[in-house]
């Protein structure tokens, strides 16, 4: 089969086309049963393939049919032996990976700057994590990714470890030396899992940084609906043959998943492995070019600073992504919440994420100069509306400590726990997650220990409006702890 051809979008379209009558899921029936707005809004074209796994259309839990072929088509894009599409997002495919190579007490290398969905596999396996501190920029306040030292030490201190696992690139689109990783991890048979929820499209262009199946990782998870053109909730895994077993990824992945499969995410993916496979050069050329024109002006501009290919160098900063704009507005003497909040007011901008020194835009296929025209002018309008606060406001970087790990999470989770007020939980062990989404990484896991610094670090977070979130009482006034049994007098 040719990466022109689309088997389960066309063969979708087909089935649709026949205009079959149907005794069968979606009720709504090819849109006729809806509710009248909703329909006029989303269009009878969608909703004529939005079906479920009736046999003309194969099954994506025991694909033999357009599934398979699309799929194949996918891997052969992809570079990898094998490709599973995911509509359980990239967390679903990240749980898979953990879950096909670790079991109750098995250790796995991580960073501990994961994304949560790791961290559930983790609470769901069993598994212990061995954490490899991640790299700290002091400047940006944000984490990169870990060293090949790192990963070389956890390993001759875990040679029993079933897995590493890397984020690469990060959200903030900085890669290590995953090549290089991978190497060191296959000295001990040691398979390597990618996160590789930011890098879809890193596979189809020589200036990005290399894909989890070029650098040879065992399995990657990678987002095509974040940056391949692909709709919401639509992921892939890629796999590689030799040291995990591929039955197994299978069988995970659709213990993990819905039986009732979107066709219309399934269809989506199709559609975007074609257009990477057949246009992804010449699209993300034009992208990163585009990028790095707004990055030159950005950096233009009075107390901001666009990050660029000096960051590269440290032993974590291998490479990056320039289609990934960090602006730090930090010397401006606002939070990256303040600026996201103006630009959303002002200019109706919304951006990816912010923190409390940066805000992250993403510049994709889907851009022109009139959106980085809009982008750029908002920027020079921003510097000037709080100028007069650079220089007087000092905003000082902290990123706290890593806690450290009492129990291992799935014990935690699984222990006798009790509420207690927020400022009284210093020095017990947490029993919830808790993380600032995006970018969703855990400040606290189950089994932590909580500290005065990660506290404080939570507060500052909430008071300058940042989404904490992961806790059972939202307004975060008390934590949920391990409890702790007094002895009996
Ligand atoms: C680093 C990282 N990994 C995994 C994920 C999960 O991806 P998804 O939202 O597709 O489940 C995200 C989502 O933001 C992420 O930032």
């Amino acid at each position: 089969m040719s990466q022109n051809e689309t088997p389960l979008f066309t063969g979708l379209m087909e089935h649709a086309k026949k205009n079959p009558v149907q005794f069968h899921i979606p009720g709504h029936k090819k849109g006729t049963g809806i509710d009248p707005e909703f329909r006029e809004f989303i269009g009878d074209n969608a909703l004529s393939i939005d079906l479920i796994n009736i046999s003309p259309l194969d099954d994506l839990h025991q694909p033999k049919g357009m599934i398979m072929k699309a799929q194949r088509l996918a891997a052969e894009a992809f570079g990898a032996d094998h490709t599973f599409f995911s509509v359980q997002g990239t967390s679903g495919a990240i749980m898979t990976m953990v879950m096909a190579v670790c079991g109750p007490g098995d250790k796995i290398i991580v960073p501990r700057n994961v994304h949560k969905s790791v961290m559930s596999a983790i609470v769901f396996s069993g598994a212990t994590p061995v954490f490899i501190h991640p790299e700290v920029d002091p400047k940006l306040g944000i984490s990169h990714g870990i060293t090949t030292e790192s990963v070389s030490k956890a390993l001759q201190q875990n040679p029993d470890a079933k897995g590493v696992l890397v984020i690469n690139p990060t959200y903030f689109g900085v890669a290590a030396d995953l090549k290089k990783i991978v190497e060191i991890a296959h000295t001990y048979q040691v398979p390597v899992l990618v996160d590789e929820a930011h890098g879809v499209h890193i596979h189809f262009h020589d200036e990005l940084p290399i894909s989890a199946m070029q650098a040879g990782a065992d399995m990657a998870a990678t987002s095509v609906h974040k940056l391949g053109g692909s709709l919401t909730q639509s992921s892939i895994l890629n796999v590689r043959e030799g040291l995990v077993n591929v039955s197994r990824v299978q069988t995970i992945l659709s213990m993990l998943t819905t039986t009732s499969t979107s066709y219309i995410l399934l269809a989506s993916l199709d559609a975007a492995r074609r257009r990477l496979a057949t246009e992804g050069r010449e699209l993300i050329d034009q992208t990163i070019r585009l990028a790095n024109s707004i990055r030159e002006q950005i950096n233009e501009i009075d107390h901001l600073y666009c990050v660029g290919k000096e960051i590269l160098g440290t032993k974590a900063t291998f490479d990056y992504d320039p289609t990934k704009l960090i602006i730090s507005v930090k010397d401006l003497g606002i939070t990256g919440f303040d600026a996201e909040k103006w630009l959303r007011e002002v200019y109706n901008i919304e951006v990816e994420l912010s923190d409390l020194y940066n805000i992250l835009c993403l510049i994709t296929p889907g851009d022109t100069t009139k959106e980085a025209n809009i982008l750029v002018t908002a920027l020079r309008e921003l510097s000037k509306q709080f100028s007069h606060l650079s220089g007087r406001v000092h905003i000082e970087v902290m990123l706290p400590d890593i806690p450290l790990l009492a129990l291992s999470p799935r014990e935690a989770f699984y222990s006798e726990t009790e509420v207690v007020p927020f400022e009284e939980s210093v020095g017990r062990v947490s029993a919830e997650f808790i993380m600032v989404y995006p970018p969703g990484i855990p400040i606290f896991i189950p089994g932590e220990i909580i500290t005065e610094d990660n506290l404080k670090y939570i507060k500052k977070n909430i008071e300058v409006g940042l989404p904490v979130q992961g806790p059972e009482d939202f307004e975060l006034k008390t934590l949920r702890v391990i409890k702790e049994h007094k002895a009996i007098r």
